[in-house]
């Protein structure tokens, strides 16, 4: 078998165009699939190794026995830090850079190239079973965050494989369902992310996905793979399947796809050859396959510098454990805190509830499955804070599905006799997992029942959440405070602690929001779709662009966290240039202890041409500030972000005008706002017969003449109440100027209008 990355001496120094020449065409097809579940073709005899791709996201999944990407076989222990949705809800690009930085350290200590993430699909229905490794329902989110995290990891010399490409956004009917997304969403939702990683952080990979795409498979889609992401964005590196994506290997390499996982024993290698044989399949194809191939392994050689870690594994288990434990009490949401009643007193006695607290959900089940180097447990953790007589534990409920009645009589005793109630709820892992999407949003009803009694018994009842995708939370008046813990990692028992006692204060913010019901949500009328094609009905409005557009209820909205601090917002100002905008403000701690807060920017153009949302968030900053201080905070937002998709010329374009500012700390908490004016780009579309009367009146040219012309018309129309208040202008403003020009009475003929348009269009730039 062909060297891994362990050996060295390979080579590899030459371009790899040059490597490539020298190369049989047998060799260079090879070189376009793997050798195995995990590993690339080697070519031995021109020095190419063979590399490692591995399971990502959160964590090194790194197989050396049996192979599989569900889950299923066991792998060697990785720290298993806190899956996307809880990270996501870090808002914190500096924060995930030290995960992914970390996740680099692990994954070049097992000798592995490219670590299979980080996943950036937007979360189009809280349905999806695959949530908890998406980062946010909003691609700016996604797209800095999802940076920071390859940043961090290719900082060690790990490649990362952003995935997964494109319009993946649910798992039902994965490998075959056709997402059907107009073109402004596709740009200005599900791609933005992408495209946001790929221009920041030149991940060394991008993973295509299972589904197809308006149609056509992502694994064999030129537009996707050559026409957007190469030259519209710049991708430098290689396009890899997802494992079995591959539909027709012949269509897909010219298309883009350069590298199919997991071996096809040569399958696909033999058709390749055939291809370039029958003259169907031009071996250029093959030969730019087959650079981007050595050019990664190149990069992953380069990249397996010896390890610095202390640890016996190579990296440092416990500093990494600690930083798993930060940033999974950095993702926890606290959406509820009445009276205080968080942080807890470590002299208050506390019945802890729920089986949860001894036995974490703290990951999701699939490829991303991660075998971690220790799990805390909240229930340990809170004794240590506590101390062990004031602390006493009842499961309450079984989360595997047997019967739990017995377990409710002395959790609801034991809440009555203690201060306070933490009572951890959550999904089972069978509810939600790569493969399968949920059918509701409901926690267990036995959890709920128990919940009901517990509160009961003892009000002063604090609820623990442990969910890879978000829930209904019908008893969020009933209780006094909720920290949503999402899926912590194998520290986030402790880190759950960590918030409880106010060792931490909680800074995370929700990334997705929280509907009332299913009902609500943007995607209900339109998930999953059926006979292979899933239509993205509710179009750009996307999580809280749903929610605001339709002014309609939510539990608790994008953007939310609470705090055990306050903070305050004063001095908006925003200036506008070339670059984009700069937001500052000045943001104080008005509490008494130190905290964080998460100042996000949203803005809007009520006045616009197009549809909009009424707000988009396009930049936030993480501020960590002490007691009493305040800081003036600049926030860039870039001018790009500031563009839509247009359809008419089918490219990105600041639309001129007058933008809302918002400044708050939740998509409904906004705080402070500006208006500011952004000189932007004016599209002239070339007018033609087509062309309806307003647009020709708004054109420079046209417009004083036709302007003129329907006035003398609207003079001899009969004097009714429609044409009072301007009813007649907005009855005439669609009207294609064509067909007008043909109608009695009409003081215009067609070639009068033929001419003024080609006078018109004449003097464009
Ligand atoms: C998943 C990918 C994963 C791959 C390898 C696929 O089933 O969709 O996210 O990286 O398997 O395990």
């Amino acid at each position: 078998m062909t060297d891994t990355l362990n050996t060295t001496g390979t080579g590899l120094d030459a371009p790899a165009a040059d490597i490539v020449a020298g190369l049989t065409v047998e060799e260079k097809a090879s070189l376009t699939s793997g050798a195995s579940f995990w590993t690339t073709q080697g070519v031995e005899r021109a020095g190419i190794p063979a590399i490692v791709l591995t399971d990502g996201p959160h964590g090194v999944r790194l197989q050396k026995g049996s192979a599989d990407h569900l889950g299923i076989g066991d792998s060697v222990p990785a720290t298993c830090f806190p899956p996307a949705v809880a990270l996501g809800s870090t808002f914190d690009p500096e924060l995930l850079e030290r995960v992914g930085t970390a996740l680099g350290e692990e994954a070049r200590a097992e000798g592995v190239g490219v670590l299979l993430g980080p996943g950036v699909n937007i979360k189009r229905s809280p349905l999806c079973g695959r949530n908890f490794e998406y980062l946010s329902e909003d691609p700016i989110i996604s797209g800095v965050l999802g940076a920071a995290l390859v940043n961090g990891l290719q900082s060690q010399g790990v490649g990362g494989s952003l995935k997964h490409f494109a319009a993946n956004n649910q798992e039902h009917d994965r490998m075959s369902s056709s997402s059907d997304v107009d073109p402004r969403p596709l740009r200005e939702i599900y791609l933005r992310g992408f495209q946001r990683v790929v221009e920041d952080a030149q991940p060394w990979t991008v993973m295509c996905s299972y589904n197809r795409l308006n149609g056509v498979y992502t694994s064999e889609d030129p537009w996707l793979l050559n026409t957007v992401l190469r030259d519209d964005w710049g991708f430098e590196g290689l396009v890899v399947s997802d494992w079995g994506a591959v539909n027709d290997r012949v269509v897909g390499l010219p298309a883009g796809l350069d590298l199919e996982m997991p071996s096809s024993d040569g399958r696909s290698a033999a058709k390749l050859l055939a291809a370039v044989a029958d003259g169907s399949l031009d071996e250029s194809a093959l030969d730019v396959g087959a650079r981007r191939v050595v050019e990664l392994v190149q990069k992953a050689v380069d990249g397996a510098r010896p390890s610095t870690g202390s640890g016996s594994e190579g990296y440092d288990v416990d500093a990494h454990h600690a930083l798993a434990r930060e940033a999974a009490g950095r993702g926890a949401v606290l959406l509820k805190n009445d009276d205080a009643i968080l942080p807890l007193d470590a002299s208050a006695s506390v019945a802890v509830i729920g089986a949860f607290a001894e036995k974490p959900r703290y990951q999701g089940a699939g490829s991303s499955l991660i075998n971690p180097t220790k799990l805390d447990n909240a229930l340990d953790a809170i004794t240590e804070y506590a101390g062990q007589d004031n602390v006493a534990f009842a499961a309450g409920f079984t989360t595997d599905g047997s019967d739990g009645a017995a377990l409710v009589a002395p959790a609801v005793e034991l809440a009555a006799s203690k201060d306070v109630v933490v009572l951890f709820l959550g999904l089972p892992g069978s509810y939600e997992s790569e493969g399968f999407d949920r059918e509701d949003l409901h926690l267990p009803a036995e959890q709920l029942a128990l919940l009901e009694s517990v509160v009961a018994a003892n009000p002063r009842t604090v609820v623990v959440l442990a969910n890879g995708g978000v829930v209904e939370l019908p008893f969020a008046d009933d209780v006094p405070a909720i920290l949503e813990g999402w899926l912590g990692g194998q520290a986030g028992g402790s880190a759950i602690a960590d918030v409880l006692y106010g060792a931490v204060n909680p800074s995370g913010r929700l990334a997705e929001t929280i509907p009332v019901k299913l009902a609500d949500t943007p995607a209900y009328l339109n998930f999953p779709g059926d006979f292979g094609h899933v239509r993205y009905g509710e179009g750009l409005f996307v999580g809280y662009r749903w929610y605001d557009a339709r002014d309609a209820e939510v539990r608790y909205p994008f953007g939310h966290g609470l705090s055990y601090t306050s903070f305050g917002y004063s001095d908006l100002s925003v200036a506008a240039d070339a670059s984009g905008l700069t937001v500052r403000v000045t943001v104080t701690n008005t509490g008494d202890r130190a905290g964080r807060e998460v100042v996000q920017v949203y803005t809007g153009l009520a006045a616009s041409g197009v549809q909009r949302a009424p707000r988009e968030i396009k930049a936030f900053a993480n501020v960590a500030l002490e007691a009493g201080e305040s800081r003036e905070v600049e926030i860039a937002v870039r001018d790009e972000d500031l563009a839509y998709w247009d359809v008419r010329v089918d490219r990105w374009v600041v639309e001129p005008g007058a933008y809302s500012v918002e400044v708050g700390a939740s998509s409904r908490d906004i705080r402070l706002s500006a208006v500011v004016e952004v000189e932007g780009e004016q599209v002239r579309i070339p007018l033609s017969l087509e062309s309806s009367i307003a647009e020709l009146a708004a054109d420079p040219i046209a417009g004083p003449i036709v302007m003129q012309a329907m006035g003398s018309f609207a003079s001899g129309m009969a004097d009714t109440d429609i044409f009072d208040e301007g009813g007649l202008d907005k009855m005439m403003a669609s009207f294609p100027i064509g067909k007008l020009a043909g109608f009695p009475g009409v003081p215009v003929t067609p070639e009068q209008i033929q001419q003024l348009i080609d006078l018109s269009n004449s003097q464009r730039g």
